[in-house]
């Protein structure tokens, strides 16, 4: 092993772990994505195995997955060994062997992607919660073949966000796993679960952070790794579905923007309202960090082009940067209670999101009151997880106050009727 690669204790026995699939998960922090990038990065130098590195949707992989190793390829000081092409998402090593990058939305890409030497004997799939079980199924099918001498593995990285989801049932049921369990190990199935205490690296600053979470859904899951159980969730009315054949139906349109840079990310719904059906379709997203005006501008015009996006109006300067960059942004004024007043409103529709709208779909999920010391729900949100719930909002804001009656708030006379 290159001299340079500090691989944190727990992970260490890993490194030549061979079972078919493989779970790595727990809190934030806990070096999951530093130890899998590096690990990646120390078997394709040594030959005989090429990865498929993915998450659910291909956009997030270049400034995650991606960046990841290529920090893992330099913090190793291996840089020579590896040609990084970031356009076609492939790593390339001086002995031939791959890791090829791509999203699990892109299934013509997944389907195929091939190295061009050997078969990809690796598959990781990091924040494996945002995906679906076909998918996965679909990536074991996709490893069949090749030289049974390596061993295949798929490798699941994530937070476990609630015990309902697919991956709980499939992989933790009861009889593998206990609640204060550590590791499991089998040849089919390895299961590691790790919390910021194994991960040596970590400041005193980002340990604090951690320890000082309140809310105990969140300390549950990111502090402690625990698989969260939610109580009082917020939306129960809202489920997903493909959306794609209806969009060119969708006409009312209404969409929301909450601006964000870098700790929150900047959050574009968009949004069809059904009136008489009192249904709101959440049909395309953009849910971004580091995104400057500049560049946050050409994305909403991809997505809605002239329509008109409401925005919060405590940000004027940003919305007159975006209409001199094109995009048809308005503030919405936000009302004493206006959050609890648009959260109620928005429990009283359907509320019916996309597939690939992944953003939403993780918000709606956790969106959850906050409770007092004796675990009273309170009529107070916790302030997380609220970014595209927030823009879906400024899309809906003030329905009671009249608009609601507007037909297509995007278009141009839905906008002037407004203010009549
Ligand atoms: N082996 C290591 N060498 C140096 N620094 C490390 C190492 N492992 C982890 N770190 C540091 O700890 C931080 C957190 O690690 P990492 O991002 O891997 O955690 P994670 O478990 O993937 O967290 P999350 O669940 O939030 O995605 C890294 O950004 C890095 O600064
Ligand atoms: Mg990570």
């Amino acid at each position: 092993m290159p001299s340079q690669v500090v691989i944190n204790d727990v992970y260490e026995p890993h490194l030549d772990n061979a079972a078919r699939v493989q779970i790595f998960y727990g809190g934030s922090s806990s070096g999951k994505s530093v130890f899998l990038a590096q690990r990646c990065v120390l078997d394709v130098l040594q030959g005989g195995r090429n990865y498929l590195v993915c998450r659910q949707v291909g956009r997030t992989v270049r400034k995650s997955v991606y960046n990841e190793i290529n920090k893992a390829i330099n913090d190793a000081g291996l840089r020579g060994l590896f040609d990084a092409n970031k356009s076609d998402g492939v790593i390339t090593c001086t002995n031939g062997y791959q890791i090829l990058f791509a999203g699990l939305d892109d299934t013509e890409k997944i389907k195929s992607i091939t190295p061009e030497r050997g078969v990809i004997t690796d598959v990781w799939v990091e924040e494996a919660t945002e995906t679906e079980p076909d998918a996965i199924k679909q990536l074991l099918k996709r490893q069949r073949g090749g030289d049974e001498a390596t061993p295949k593995r798929l490798t699941l990285s994530f937070n476990p966000i609630y015990k309902t989801h697919w991956i709980y049932q499939t992989y933790f049921a009861p009889t593998v796993w206990a609640d204060d369990q550590t590791q499991y190990t089998s040849p089919d199935l390895s299961i590691l679960k790790t919390t910021y205490l194994d991960n040596q690296f970590l400041t005193a600053a980002d340990r604090a952070d951690l320890e000082n979470e309140q809310d105990e859904y969140y300390r549950d899951v990111y502090t402690l790794g625990k698989w969260g159980v939610l109580g009082d969730v917020i939306f129960k009315n809202w489920r997903v579905d493909d959306l794609i054949g209806m969009v060119n139906q969708f006409t009312n349109h209404r969409n929301g923007l909450d601006f964000g840079f870098s700790s929150d990310p900047a959050a574009l719904a968009v949004t069809h309202y059904d009136k008489a059906r009192k249904t709101i379709y959440i049909y395309d997203e953009l849910y971004e960090r580091g995104l400057t005006n500049d560049a946050l501008a050409p994305e909403i015009k991809s997505r809605i082009g002239k329509q008109y996006v409401y925005c919060d109006s405590a940000e004027p300067k940003s919305i007159q940067e975006l209409n001199n960059l094109g995009v048809n942004a308005v503030g919405v004024k936000k009302g004493k209670d206006s959050v609890l007043f648009g959260i109620q409103w928005l429990q009283q529709q359907t509320i019916i999101v996309d597939a690939k709208c992944i953003a939403a779909r993780n918000e709606l999920g956790v969106y959850h009151w906050k409770k007092d010391k004796d675990g009273n729900s309170l009529r107070i949100p916790v302030d997380k997880n609220n970014h595209l719930i927030d823009a879906t909002r400024y899309a809906y804001e003030d329905m009671g106050a009249g608009w609601a009656d507007v037909d297509d708030l995007g278009s141009v006379e839905g906008y002037r009727s407004r203010w009549q």
